[in-house]
């Protein structure tokens, strides 16, 4: 059993799809064991995407997630990381495959919709970033 965390960013709270994504994780095993919105400021978002600081693309990409409110989820499952990564498709919605929450919502590689932990490691980090254990039930 794993937990994960995933956002539904600025993109995805502003199209009206968060119970879309909230569902599809469901249907597919998934559990909602966490769940708040949030709208980061720019040194939180740095905070959380701290591994990204040397890409090209940070600022942008610290400025976009803090530009409107996001739902931070903790999410349960057998194999949750791949899992719900899987359900999400490809950082490219150009890449992804059909079916998936990029394909069908988002319009760039930017602008993605959702966010899911990569690793078990990213997993402890992401989660502790925005619940504490009194905030998952699971
Ligand atoms: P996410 O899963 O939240 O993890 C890091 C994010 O950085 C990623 O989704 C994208 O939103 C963003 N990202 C990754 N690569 C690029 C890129 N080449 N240009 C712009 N944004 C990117």
């Amino acid at each position: 059993m794993e937990t994960t965390l995933s956002i539904v960013k600025p993109d995805g709270t502003s199209k009206n799809v968060i119970g879309e994504v909230i569902g599809r994780f469901e249907k597919n095993g998934i559990k909602v064991v966490g769940l708040r919105m949030i709208h980061m400021s720019i040194s939180q978002a740095e905070g959380f995407y701290y591994v990204h600081r040397e890409r090209p693309f940070f600022g942008s990409l610290t400025e976009f997630m803090s530009s409107g409110p996001c739902v931070v989820m903790a999410l349960q499952g057998e194999g949750a990381i791949a899992k719900v990564r899987g359900i999400m498709g490809a950082t490219n919605p150009d890449e992804a495959e059909e079916g998936t929450i990029r394909k069908d919502f988002a319009d760039n590689i930017e602008h993605n919709i959702v966010h899911g932990s990569d690793s078990q490691e990213s997993a402890d980090y992401e989660l502790n970033y925005f619940f504490n254990s009194l905030q998952i039930f699971g």
